[in-house]
């Protein structure tokens, strides 16, 4: 594929929006080594490959966020719509460099995730926790308690039978339902 069909193949951009020095946006098919570069700065996040990264920031940009200030990448959310639940945000992985946290941008780059066009029908996210991970577990019961919607979860992805014995357990969180958008 040449830039102008990977960037056809990203379709559906959501809008840009700034806050603060920090803009959130769509990626474009060239960032994503900058977006595997981020990720690589955040452990314990699991590294994948700089392909899937690819793919992310071209037939699943419409529900990615990337989030830079001065130009410079300092936030990241990969997610897609379940194939098989459309109406189910799945977040694969949300990143925010060292520098940058605390400041509420994973928050916000969910929020606007959630509030894109490409989400519109979306009634409820699921994502997927380790149990130690205790800035995750922070962030995604926030987004819960800021909606008004219930969280539960189960551990699912188990260490030694879906993942390798050095795996931890991965527990499924389930967030929703959300209030039905006005149409
Ligand atoms: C998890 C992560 C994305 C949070 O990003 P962040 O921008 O610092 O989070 P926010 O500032 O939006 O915080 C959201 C909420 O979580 C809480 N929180 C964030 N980090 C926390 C921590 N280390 N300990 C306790 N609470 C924390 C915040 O206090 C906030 O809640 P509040 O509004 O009630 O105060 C970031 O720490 C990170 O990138 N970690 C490494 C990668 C990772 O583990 N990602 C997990 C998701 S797959």
């Amino acid at each position: 594929m040449d830039t102008a069909e990977l960037k056809r193949a990203s379709g559906g951009l959501g809008q840009k929006t700034t806050a603060g020095q920090i803009t959130l946006g769509a990626p474009t098919p060239e960032d994503g080594p900058a977006v595997h570069a981020l990720i690589s700065a955040c452990p314990p996040l699991d590294q994948n490959s700089a392909y899937c990264n690819a793919l992310q920031c071209t037939h699943f940009a419409a529900t990615c966020v990337l989030a830079r200030r001065d130009g410079a990448p300092v936030g990241w959310v990969s997610a897609y719509l379940r194939p098989d639940s459309p109406e189910t945000l799945f977040v694969w992985q949300v990143a925010v460099a060292p520098e940058a946290r605390g400041a509420g941008l994973g928050l916000r780059m969910l929020d606007a995730l959630l509030a894109r066009e490409a989400c519109r029908g979306v009634r409820r996210l699921e994502t997927t926790i380790t149990g130690s991970n205790a800035p995750s577990w922070a962030l995604f019961r926030r987004l819960a308690e800021g909606r008004g919607a219930p969280m539960r979860h189960r551990p699912w992805l188990m260490e030694g039978a879906h993942l390798p014995p050095s795996a931890p357990t991965e527990h499924l969180v389930a967030i929703g339902p959300f209030p039905a958008t006005p149409s």
